[in-house]
């Protein structure tokens, strides 16, 4: 199977290490692991919403840690992106009470409409599918996150008025 290669330019802004050593700072100099996931947070966020490889080596480096120290909490969290991430990315809850109320018939529904397997993104970038892990919103049944938002009771035809509404800029992510 061809598997595409990602570049991604690492840039630790002056901005970016003052938020790092802020949150460095509510741990002891020889725990920095403890801040590992806000870390993470703030290096994604400053890098397009992915970690690269080389990436997440660097914060290791930062973290004092070993590189596999910081493989293992990317590759577990679904927030964490390993690979370029469309500007709305879909995240279809896919456990028990959104599947028994249709869940995986929307992820099917959505890859299809989109062109795209799950996991993966459009060639304009602008839409990319992944199916995560419970969100909390059970009793909202299937549900989908987009950016900081819900989306619930989700049909098919709520979900074409949703990509309709991405492509003419009316959604919010925060
Ligand atoms: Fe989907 Fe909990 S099972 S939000």
């Amino acid at each position: 199977m061809e598997r595409r290669e990602y570049k991604q330019e690492i840039n630790i802004t002056p901005e970016l290490q003052a938020r790092i050593d802020e949150l460095l700072s509510h741990y002891p100099a020889d725990k920095k692991k403890s801040a590992m996931l806000p870390v993470l947070h703030a290096v994604q966020d400053a890098h397009e919403n992915w970690l690269s490889v080389e990436l997440m080596n660097r914060v290791a480096e930062i973290l004092d840690v070993k590189p596999i120290e910081v493989y293992e909490v990317v590759t577990f969290y679904t927030m964490f992106n390993q690979r370029p991430r469309g500007k709305y990315t879909f995240e279809f809850c896919r456990t028990s009470c959104c599947t028994i109320r249709g869940g995986e018939d929307m992820i099917e529904y959505a890859c299809k409409k989109l062109g795209i397997k799950e996991g993966e993104t459009t060639e304009d970038g602008l839409f990319s599918v992944v199916g995560v892990e419970c969100l909390g919103a059970c009793g909202y049944a299937p549900m989908l996150q987009l950016g900081d938002f819900y989306h619930e009771h989700l049909t098919e035809e709520k979900f074409d008025v949703l990509v309709e509404d991405c492509k003419q800029g009316k959604i919010k992510l925060d």
